[in-house]
């Protein structure tokens, strides 16, 4: 029998990152595209929250994409099929609402692929096909192509180094498109900060409203102990309760790029024991 929590499968999509199923039939019965669990690896085990990027309500099964950055994804990359979390949280914060939405433009930057990929399934359920543009470092690191080639309308694959889909940013491709006329009622972008950043400028100069995705560090994930903390439009939000969505031309991200810094050093020695353990 499954166990609570049980590692269904484990699956290395591309260098650092895993696809993990994991049985969690409660959760798998209510949640929605755009909403996150928060994980933990073991009984002391920090709490973690990543996106579900797949469910099935038929296995009881909630889908995770993690790339590997710090002590507690390094964990859960020594994981296996068979083994079980210690416990799961969810479904956390707001699904996505792109239902006032027709023509809609989809970018992923790395990881944050496995936010859009929900989208752009959901929205082709809906008969409301999305262009998408997924970029990432290398071709390695292009996540979940052939299934949004399924979904997509339009799939644009752009790579830094140009080893896949073509040489650039996401950021390239967007402006080509809204260059060349294409017509647009919503951008909705997932990845790094510096990258959703240099997306809502790009948005702004066509007047293009644009939904991002924030992903600040988080500890409780019920507005309780503050750490989620965003300035959206000069106010005090909460990524974990009131988002993770935001309006992108509101959201303050040099604070959010500095905040993200905040626990740097305390990461860092987390490693070198974790290395050292090894
Ligand atoms: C709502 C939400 C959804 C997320 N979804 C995903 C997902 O689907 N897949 C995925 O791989 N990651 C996702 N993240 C990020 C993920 O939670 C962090 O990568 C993870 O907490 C890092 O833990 P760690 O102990 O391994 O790294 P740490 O040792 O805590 O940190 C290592 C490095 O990662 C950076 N980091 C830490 N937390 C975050 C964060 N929240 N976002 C970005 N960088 C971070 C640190 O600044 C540091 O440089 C999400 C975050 C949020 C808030
Ligand atoms: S994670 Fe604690 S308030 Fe959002």
């Amino acid at each position: 029998m499954v166990k609570k929590y049980e590692l269904v499968s484990v699956r290395a999509l591309a260098e650092r990152v895993n696809e993990y199923v994991i049985y969690a039939p409660e959760i798998a019965k209510h949640c929605l595209a755009g909403q996150f669990v928060i994980l933990r690896v073991d009984e002391d085990g920090e709490r973690v929250p990543f996106t579900i990027c797949d469910y099935s309500r038929e296995d009881g099964t909630v889908c995770i994409l993690v790339q590997e950055v710090g002590y507690t994804t390094a964990l859960l990359a020594r994981m296996k099929t068979g083994e079980c979390l210690a416990d799961l949280v969810g479904p956390l914060g707001n699904p996505t609402d792109l239902s006032a939405y027709r023509r809609i433009l989809l970018i992923g930057g790395g990881i944050g692929s496995a936010v859009i990929y929900p989208q752009t399934k959901q929205l082709f359920g809906e008969g409301k096909s999305a262009d998408v543009i997924i970029g990432a470092r290398n071709e390695g690191l292009l996540i979940y192509r052939e299934r949004f080639a399924r979904f997509a309308k339009n799939l644009y694959e752009v790579t830094d180094d140009g080893s896949g889909g073509r040489k650039g940013f996401v950021t390239d491709v967007a402006r080509e498109l809204l260059e060349r006329g294409e017509k647009y009622d919503v951008a909705f972008a997932v990845g790094p900060l510096p990258m959703m950043r240099a997306v809502c400028r790009l948005t702004a100069e066509f007047s293009l409203p644009t939904v991002v995705s924030m992903n600040p560090l988080m500890v409780d994930g019920t507005g309780m102990c503050g750490c989620c903390r965003l300035t959206v439009g000069g106010e005090v939000r909460y990524a974990c309760i009131d988002g993770p969505e935001f309006d992108g031309h509101q959201v303050d991200f040099d604070e959010a790029m500095q905040r993200l810094r905040t626990y740097k050093t305390q990461e860092e020695e987390h490693m070198c024991r974790l290395r050292g353990a090894l």
